[in-house]
Formats: structure tokens, sequence, C-alpha cells
């Protein structure tokens, strides 16, 4: 990444006092012990065990074994000054096999996670389902069976009961639209499933699921404030040609306004997109009303921006993404561009009179770590979250809906298809030994915390 460092006041409380600063994680990229205490295994568990799926072989058979280690962490979290800590329940851990038993040594270990974060002063915020559905509903179908609406929200039921008294912020579901879209349609995540048929009913049912979870949670708990994450990106065309203007609407409207439009009562967005009109196969009487749910906040989730071209060869779109590696532009060990004006526009584009609340419940970036003398100094992952909130802060300035920032993550974990390879934490973790070192980044994100005023560079660049 190019960089421009300038010194600017940069503060914490330029955000406000109400401002909600945290970090996030997910059970089946931390946790590990993917077989301990009764817990059943995961669509992720399978996935993993299979030639070819993950980068260089990896499970997350132990990852950064949170299971174990969260007292270690949580006290890491007191350490960076983070007031609230997001994560999410492996429903596997709660009930093993999707439905019927409850596994009470699960419901111990978040009892153990949460009872531990509020003795620390720490609030748990809970996600109830980061991908990691129990393998024995994936056999039945999983999102592609109906059926999912009533096995997901007994699974929500038995966490409102068990956490309930003690857990103020829920979030439904993270990302729906990566783990349809990649888990179902693409297949390059669990459980790997590819084709429309696949993908439209997965959508359809999840968003179901998620609003019939938002139900059970508001009947229940009356006082919660009850949310759901959304993953989105800017996208741009690549030329003002008109078939790239309209392929990148349509990209659009599949990446950013998909699962977010009907929950406000504006339907699937059919019109940019036509091939989503086969979802109405799946529709039964009541759906339309059953899609909307008056959340009390929207987490959105934003690492990148997308430039979009027309394609003749991609089948149903016929838009394709303009790879980052192929335009000259800083990229993220992801290959994902480094970005920061695409949080604001985000933030700008999730301005629905509808929406409540506005969090950044994810933001963050993998870049090669190296330890040196005992500590990581890495700069880029400074610079880019300084940019990236830089841009929050614009938006805010400007009167628009942010309550909130957690960064993406904790530690060093399991990163999906891609394996361990790359390093989005703000602790370094080494997998042999489990050995932490909180990184620049960290004691960054530490010190911007601790409400002082600081002189600190900011990376002024591409936006
Ligand atoms: C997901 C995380 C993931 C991160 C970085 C988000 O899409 O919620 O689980 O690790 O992005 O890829």
């Amino acid at each position: 990444m190019e960089s421009n460092i300038q010194d600017i006041t940069f503060d914490k409380k330029l955000f406000g006092a109400d401002f909600a600063w945290g970090v996030s994680t997910a059970a089946f990229q931390v946790e590990g012990s993917c077989d301990i205490d009764g817990k059943g295994q995961s669509i992720w568990d399978v996935f993993t065990a299979k030639n070819g799926k993950i980068l260089n072989g990896h499970n997350a058979n132990t990852t950064c074994d949170f299971y174990n280690q969260y007292k270690k962490d949580i006290d890491l979290i007191k350490e960076l000054n983070i007031p609230n800590f997001r994560f999410s329940i492996s429903w596997a851990r709660i009930l093993p096999k999707g439905t019927g038993e409850v596994n009470q040594k699960g419901i111990n270990h978040y009892n153990r996670v949460i009872n531990y974060c509020i003795e620390k002063g720490i609030e748990p915020w809970i996600t109830i389902y980061h991908w990691d559905l129990p393998y024995d509903l994936e056999l039945k179908g999983g999102w592609t069976n109906r059926e999912v609406i009533s096995w997901f929200t007994a699974y929500v039921k038995i966490c409102a009961q068990s956490f309930g008294d003690r857990i103020k912020y829920w979030m439904v579901m993270n990302e729906p639209g990566v783990f349809t879209g990649a888990g179902y349609f693409l297949g390059i995540h669990a459980p790997g499933k590819t084709g429309l048929k696949n993908f439209l009913s997965a959508i359809h049912h999840t968003t179901l699921s998620m609003v019939a979870g938002a139900k059970v949670l508001r009947e229940l708990l009356p006082d919660a404030q009850i949310g759901t994450t959304f993953s989105c990106s800017y996208i741009e065309p690549y030329t003002d040609k008109p078939k790239d203007v309209v392929a990148a609407k349509r990209i659009d409207a599949l990446l950013n306004r998909l699962f977010i439009e009907p929950v406000l009562g504006l339907g699937y967005p059919i019109k940019d997109v036509p091939v989503l009109k086969t979802i109405e196969k799946y529709f039964k009487a009541g759906d339309e009303a059953n899609l909307k749910f008056d959340f009390d906040f929207i987490g959105i989730q934003n690492y990148t921006r997308e430039i979009v071209k027309y394609s003749f060869f991609t089948p149903y779109v016929s838009a394709a993404l303009v790879k980052a590696q192929d335009r000259a532009v800083p990229l993220t060990d992801m290959k994902w561009e480094v970005y920061p004006g695409s949080i604001y526009q985000m933030i700008k584009k999730f301005n629905y009179p509808q929406i409540k609340k506005l969090y950044i419940t994810e933001n963050g970036a993998a870049f090669p770590d190296y330890v040196t003398d005992g500590e990581v100094n890495d700069t880029r992952r400074v610079e880019y979250l300084q940019a990236y909130l830089k841009e929050v802060l614009k938006a805010k300035n400007e009167g628009y809906k942010v309550s909130g920032y957690f960064v993406w993550t904790l530690t060093d974990n399991f990163e999906w298809a891609e394996g361990y390879n790359p390093r989005f934490g703000l602790i370094y973790v080494d997998f042999d030994t489990q050995e932490r070192i909180i990184k620049a980044s960290g004691r960054w994100y530490a010190n911007f915390l601790k409400q002082e005023i600081l002189s600190v560079p900011v990376w002024e660049g591409l936006h």
C-alpha cells in the first residue's frame, strides 16, 4: 500500500460518548474443541475434512483454542480497553443434532464466557448464527429445506432462555448473503452446494428464519436490542457504458440489497435482478408479511469495494467482478482492494429511513504479519483501520446513522476456505504454541480507546 501518513489529532471523543466500540469473533473460527463435551458436527467440520476444500488442507479442530483459552482472550480484550465483545454461539454445541436434546455442557461453556465478560466489565454481544449449521440438519437439506424455520426458531428459543438474562444485544444472523452465496450457489463454503435452485430456496428460507428468530427474541426478551448483520461492498461500474452500469446495478442489488430490502418490507430486488423472480416458487401464503421485521439495529460489515463490468459469459446476471489484482490497487492478503471510501458509501447506502440504528459490526484486514524480537509491527493494519475509521467519522459528521464500530477480529483465526494463511487479528497467534502477541494495531486500538487526545498518524490515501 502506498502510504501518505500525516499527523492529525484523531480522538475517540470525536465519535461521541455513546458510540459503541468493540471487536468481533465467530465460534467456528476461534473455538476449536470440535468434538469436545458433547458437541455435534457442523457443516464446516465436515467440509474442512474433505480434500481440496480449504487452502493447505487446514481445519479448525483446534484453531486458536478459544474454548479453553477464553479467559486469557477476554483478559486481552480488557487489556486493549475494548468495551464490547461480539461472538457467536455454535448451534451444534447447544443442540448436537440440530434439534431435540440439549447439550448442557455447551450451554455451560457460553455461560462461562458471558459471565467472565461481565466480571471484567465487558458487554457481550451474541450472534446466534455465524455459518456453522449442525451437519444432521444439512443431511435433511439444510437451508434449502423449509423446515429449517422451525429448527432455527427452536434453537433461538433455547439461546434466549439460557442467556437472555444477561445478554442485551443480539444479532440473529451473520451475513446471510455470504453463507447462501458461497455455500449454496458457488459451493466454495460449506456445505458446498451449487446452483440456482439451492441458492434461491436457501435465500428465502434464511430470510424467513431470520425474521422468525427475531420474533422469538422479541417475544421472550422484550427489553433486548435485536439486530442482524449484512455484508456489503461499494459497487462501481468499470466504465460509464450503459451495459457496465446495468451490470453494476445488478451486482449491487445482489450483494447489498438482497436481504435488507425484504426485511424492511420492500421485497426482494427482483426488478434489478430478474432471475430472482424464480424465488416466488418457494413462497407460501403469508410469506410476504413474514419477511419483514422491525429490527432495533442493523449491523453492516465492510472490507472493500468491487468494480463490475458486463459479461456475456456469466449466467443469470451477465456481470463480472474486475479482480482487484488486475487493477493496480493496494491489496490485502485476501486480494481485496484497500478502499476506505467504501465504508462511507455503505453507511450512506444503509441510511434507509426504516433502519433505527446502524453499527459497523465488522471491519478489518489481513496482511502478512511477522514476529521480530517478540513484536508484530503491523503498520499497514494500523493505517487501514485509521483510514476506514476516518470515513466512518466523516459519515457520522454528515449526519448519517452510525452508532458503533467493531474490528474484525481479536486474534488470528481460521479464515474459512483460506485456512490460516490470512491473519486478521489485533493479536498474533502462534498456532503451534497458542502463544498470543498483541500487534501494533492492537496497541493502537487500546490507546485510541483510552479516551486520551492522541496525535496519531492517519493514512490519507486513495478515496
Ligand atoms: C465474516 C467473517 C470473516 C471475515 C473476513 C466476514 O465475511 O463474517 O467470518 O472472517 O468476513 O473474511
